[in-house]
């Protein structure tokens, strides 16, 4: 039984060639910045590749802006225990992953005030409506949290509206982008993002343990160093003033970034619009196949181009880990089912209360016939 692996919204795989060895042989290189051996520089100037390679795939137009995190987790807490602070308020759309409503709610426990945004019943977020949550909020709001791609509903948000309302209103915007980087466009300067948050084990390619976090010029002198230590250089107690140094205290994880610059380097020249164009096309099939199946409902929009290359649906009779796990054990299909880290967007879509959904998600190496078999599989279950 070939298996067949639609689970790229939880980790990609395979990884985008090159990244194992770039990794093997960061493996051999020395600490950027720690010793005096001339192939410090060597490690160095790898950070600073990836550093520009990332700022060109995301639309940033200073690399130093670049901070390089444990992954997309890390980066989220970066930013809003940086961020906020007892007496500040924010909001946080109903969408949200727990790696920005766990935060949050420790946030609240220690005075922080959230709102809740609402989004449309398939699973955008409305401008309007963040407009009058923010106009409405009993204090101006700091930080706006929403995700640019959802993980459970796969819709992808109209960021550059988004922030606009957001500048206009005087708050910030830190946007979620692990389920977007990689997969979708990204222009992080021109849409007016302040903060981006992904890790590198998704749609970038590369291994788990990297990612990065985007500090826009508005959001820099606000941001506080969530942790504190050596940067190789400067003796003082406080951290370096400036960007990254700031925000990276610590040895950095360079084999992970070297697998990180292999993969970006990677989607570069393969283009991102090639790439979603093509993840368009093989998550417009699988959905195509999965709702002419009775009684099959479907989280979120049909139509794939609006989407970022995953579809969660409900199977009629099947519990969705029984499903998830039968489609595995018996069609070599691997998905995830359940609520997917993510109970309040199931809450919105009333499968938090039936075990989540079942959801597929492709990636830039997913071929037609293997979302056929996918297709069949589910096909052969509920038959
Ligand atoms: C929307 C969203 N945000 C955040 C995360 C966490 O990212 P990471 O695994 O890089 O820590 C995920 C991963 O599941 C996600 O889907």
């Amino acid at each position: 039984m070939e298996t067949v692996y639609l689970d790229h919204a939880a980790t990609s795989l395979p990884k985008a060639p090159g990244v194992a060895e770039a990794m093997r042989a960061a493996l051999g290189l020395p600490s950027p910045g720690r010793g005096n051996a001339r192939r410090g520089a060597e490690s160095a100037a790898l950070l600073t590749r990836c550093r520009g390679a990332v700022a060109r795939l995301l639309g940033v137009g200073s690399p130093e802006r670049v901070v390089f995190t444990a992954g997309g987790t890390d980066a989220l807490n970066l930013a809003l225990f940086g961020l906020l602070k007892p007496g500040d308020h924010a909001v946080v759309g109903v969408l949200e992953h727990t790696s920005v409503t766990r935060p949050l709610a420790a946030l609240r426990a220690r005075g922080v005030a959230v709102h809740p945004l609402d989004c449309t019943e398939d699973g955008f977020y409305r401008p309007e409506e963040l407009e009058s949550v923010l106009r409405d909020a009993p204090a101006p709001v700091k930080l706006v949290a929403l995700s640019h791609g959802s993980n459970v509903a796969g819709t992808v948000q109209p960021v550059a509206e988004l922030a606009a309302v957001c500048r206009a209103r005087g708050a910030l915007l830190l946007l979620d982008a692990c389920q977007t980087a990689g997969h979708v466009p990204i222009d992080v300067d021109s849409w007016g993002v302040d903060l981006l948050a992904t890790g590198g084990h998704k749609g970038l390619l590369g291994p788990p343990g990297v990612g990065v976090l985007t500090v826009g010029e508005r959001a820099e002198p606000q941001l506080n160093p969530a942790r504190l230590g050596g940067t190789g250089a400067g003796g003082g107690e406080a951290m370096p003033p400036d960007l990254p140094h700031r925000l990276e205290p610590g040895t950095p994880n360079l084999p992970g970034i070297a697998g990180l610059l292999a993969a970006v380097e990677w989607i570069e020249r393969e283009g991102v619009d090639a790439l979603h164009a093509r993840s368009v096309e093989r998550l417009s099939q699988l959905i195509d196949r999965l709702t002419a199946l009775p009684g099959v409902g479907i989280l979120g929009p049909p139509d794939a181009s609006r989407r970022c290359g995953l579809v969660a649906v409900t199977l009629p009779g099947w519990e969705p880990t029984e499903a998830a796990a039968v489609l595995d054990a018996s069609f070599g299909v691997e998905c995830r089912a359940g609520l997917h880290c993510a109970p309040s967007a199931h809450a919105h879509f009333v499968t938090g209360g039936r075990g989540g959904a079942v959801r597929f998600s492709v990636g830039p190496f997913t071929t037609p016939a293997e979302v056929e078999a996918a297709a069949d599989a589910v096909a052969a279950l509920l038959a």
